[in-house]
């Protein structure tokens, strides 16, 4: 067990190091909360380099809950096309109501945890970096770095290990700068203390790190053997004619991306002859790792549940990631083709 003294050390090593080295992100150069809110929202299932150029754009539309809350729908969500997990705007949307109908952004734990969208981990980060109040946010990486530190082999995939992490956290949290110290944690966990090959040479706390030690980094933290990602090949079919493409369009309740466009799949269309493939390309969504394999096709006579939809409309309409990396790989295959003919001349 570490010290109070050792504590305060760790406290003053990781702060000095995330004020000297931290990387510059565009929502640590605010203080506004909605825009801090934005940021945390999106960075809930998305990494740092995907989530800068959208977070830019985001702001730029939606500058202030009034506007998000007034926003269009399909306006939203096309600007979150490509992010994935499209709960996350549409709960967006329903807390700036919230906030509009209030008439101010909250400022408690407990108001902005009780938004929709936020749990314990976004509602103590956004608290701590916006308002300065003293909650650590505690998620996978965060737990993965006290797991070290403490050489703690909690389970930490556990709901025990969950709470007991927080608890661990909370002991660590520097109470005079809640807020600085949450994203140091981060920032140590996605720099330094990696989930494979923790760069200890490079860890500003590596001397009073427990499991550094007992040379334990790599075991840690505890994991049982848990759900596997789900690894599943799938066939899309690319049928264009004169400028426009056959697609689908996703119910407005579907529980997964409501109201977006999709490529047909084989089954949609069981009478549409299979052409020349395209190429692949993978897309993950949650535990499901895909490999989509894409095919030309003839349009059959029974179009399914799918229409022709113009390409040059596809931009103003929310589309869904899959149809994007579709789209991606025939511009790639055209432009070769086009290379390789010419080359050949
Ligand atoms: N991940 C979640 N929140 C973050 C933040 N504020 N900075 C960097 N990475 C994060």
């Amino acid at each position: 067990m570490l010290s109070e003294q050792e504590i305060q050390q760790f406290r003053r090593d990781l702060l000095d190091w995330f004020d000297r080295y931290r990387r510059d992100l565009p929502w640590r150069r605010t203080r506004d909360p909605y825009a801090i809110w934005i940021s945390e929202i999106m960075l809930q299932q998305t990494r740092v380099a995907a989530v800068t150029p959208f977070y830019e754009r985001f702001l730029k539309r939606f500058p202030d809950f009034q506007i998000l809350a007034e926003a269009p729908e399909p306006e939203l969500l096309s600007s979150w096309a490509g992010l994935g997990y499209y709960h996350r705007a549409r709960n967006l949307q329903r807390a700036a109501i919230q906030m509009r109908d209030r008439g101010a952004f909250p400022h408690t734990y407990h108001e902005i945890r009780a938004l929709p969208g936020i749990g314990e981990y976004t509602a103590a980060a956004v608290a701590s970096i916006a308002f300065g109040l003293p909650h650590a946010a505690v998620d996978g990486n965060v737990s993965r770095v006290a797991s070290r530190i403490f050489n703690d082999e909690t389970d930490i995939a556990s709901a025990a290990g969950r709470k007991h992490f927080q608890v661990l956290a909370d002991r660590l949290l520097d109470r005079l700068r809640p807020g600085a110290f949450n994203q140091a944690m981060m920032e140590l966990g996605a720099t330094a203390c990696l989930p494979k090959k923790p760069r200890c040479l490079v860890c500003p706390i590596s001397q009073i790190c427990e499991s550094r030690k007992k040379a334990t980094q790599e075991q840690r933290p505890m994991k049982k053997a848990g759900a596997k990602n789900v690894q599943e090949e799938r066939v899309v079919f690319w049928i264009a004619e004169g400028g426009r493409i056959l697609a689908w369009r996703r119910p407005a309740d579907s529980r997964l991306m409501p109201g977006f466009w999709e490529l047909p799949e084989p089954s949609q269309l069981p009478s549409a002859s299979v052409g020349q493939r395209l190429g692949a390309f993978r897309h993950g969504i949650t535990f499901h790792n895909y490999r989509f394999e894409l095919h030309e096709a003839a349009a059959p006579r029974d179009l399914g549940p799918c229409e022709w939809v113009a390409m040059d409309a596809l931009a103003t309409m929310p589309v869904s990631t899959v149809l994007r990396k579709a789209r991606r790989v025939v511009e790639k295959t055209r432009s070769a083709t086009v290379r390789s003919s010419t080359a050949s001349v």
